[in-house]
């Protein structure tokens, strides 16, 4: 077992002991993501109730000029949480970039994703680096002294809360330098309704991916959670402005994880996901906090999504 899988394994084990000894009922959102969460997330973004991949990848599509334009060519391009970087090759395309820096927890999704793309940009330098880029993260040496774009879409921020999306930002800056821009996406504020049945599709492949976590509880913390017994629920937080998903108990409960026997009773919910969504002067704000002045913004027509550049300016004083 190699260190990274030791260290997860450990961080799991504790996030889940504490939703329950601690009563907090709330796990971290990461833990969505083993191989099984990842594949029915590939299948979420194909669902035609949600609208946040097509849109920003329509938007990628379009507006390739526009961000040669604005961002100039021979750039290092640094990917935060690159997965199985499908919205990449649009934004390599449209900038002639000098190098790309695809930066992913998981390793072994890292060097698939990579080689593919080296396919698709023989002529690319291609620098993989496994790392958690919610901190400062080392970059190779052969982009020091490349100009760097920055590119986290997918609305991932979004993920966050707003004190954790600041500080992102900030080690974002740290790690790319002064100088660097930033192409970041953004789920807007948009009718509650649509908002819902994106996070709870009639096909129920949302529920699969919320309920896995529960499954991957039992399959690696040796849980006996009564998995049937939950229902996904997604809820409009308008003070917040965002879904938040919630595993309901149908019933009264009792099960055990790792040998401590823990209780539930009907209507009792777990919280598992935040997915906040921004007016552009909330998502303005926010980059402003992190160190990011605003630069351009494209939305599609119906304003359901926004890539927004951002530069890291040298600091200073303000009146
Ligand atoms: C990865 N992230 C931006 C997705 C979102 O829209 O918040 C995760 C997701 N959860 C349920 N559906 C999609």
């Amino acid at each position: 077992m190699d260190m990274t899988t030791t260290l997860v394994d450990h961080t799991f084990h504790k996030d889940v002991r504490r939703c329950f000894e601690k009563r907090t009922y709330a796990i971290p959102a990461r833990w969505l993501y083993d191989r099984r969460g990842s594949e029915l997330f590939e299948e979420i973004t194909e669902l035609p109730e949600y609208y946040p991949t097509r849109t920003e990848t329509k938007l990628l599509k379009a507006n390739g000029p526009a961000f040669a334009e604005a961002v100039g060519s021979n750039r290092a391009v640094i990917e935060f949480g690159s997965g199985s970087s499908t919205k990449t090759p649009h934004l390599l395309k449209a900038i002639d970039p000098a190098a790309y820096v695809p930066i992913d927890i998981s390793g072994e999704f890292l060097e698939h994703s990579a080689s593919l793309l080296q396919e698709e940009f023989p002529d690319l330098p291609i620098h993989p680096v496994e790392a958690d880029f919610m901190k400062r993260v080392e970059l190779p040496a052969a982009v020091a002294n490349m100009p760097k774009l920055g590119f986290f879409p997918g609305s991932t921020i979004g993920n966050m809360i707003a004190r954790t999306s600041v500080d992102l930002l900030r080690f974002m800056r740290e790690t790319l330098g002064e100088g660097a821009q930033l192409l970041i996406g953004f789920d807007r504020i948009k009718d509650p309704e649509i908002l819902v049945d994106a996070y709870d599709d009639s096909a129920g492949v949302t529920a699969q991916f919320s309920l896995n976590l529960l499954h991957r509880i039992n399959r690696e913390l040796d849980g006996d959670m009564p998995v049937e017994q939950f229902r996904h629920r997604a809820v409009w937080n308008d003070l917040y402005a965002r879904i938040e998903i919630y595993l309901e108990a149908q019933a009264d409960m009792r099960f055990s994880i790792d040998g401590h026997v823990h209780e539930m009773v009907k209507g009792q919910k777990l919280h598992v996901e935040n997915s906040h969504k921004y007016g552009l002067r909330d998502a303005r704000l926010m980059l402003r906090a992190g160190g990011w002045t605003p630069l351009h913004e494209w939305s599609d027509e119906r304003d359901y999504f926004t890539l927004m550049l951002v530069e890291a300016h040298p600091y200073k004083h303000a009146p």
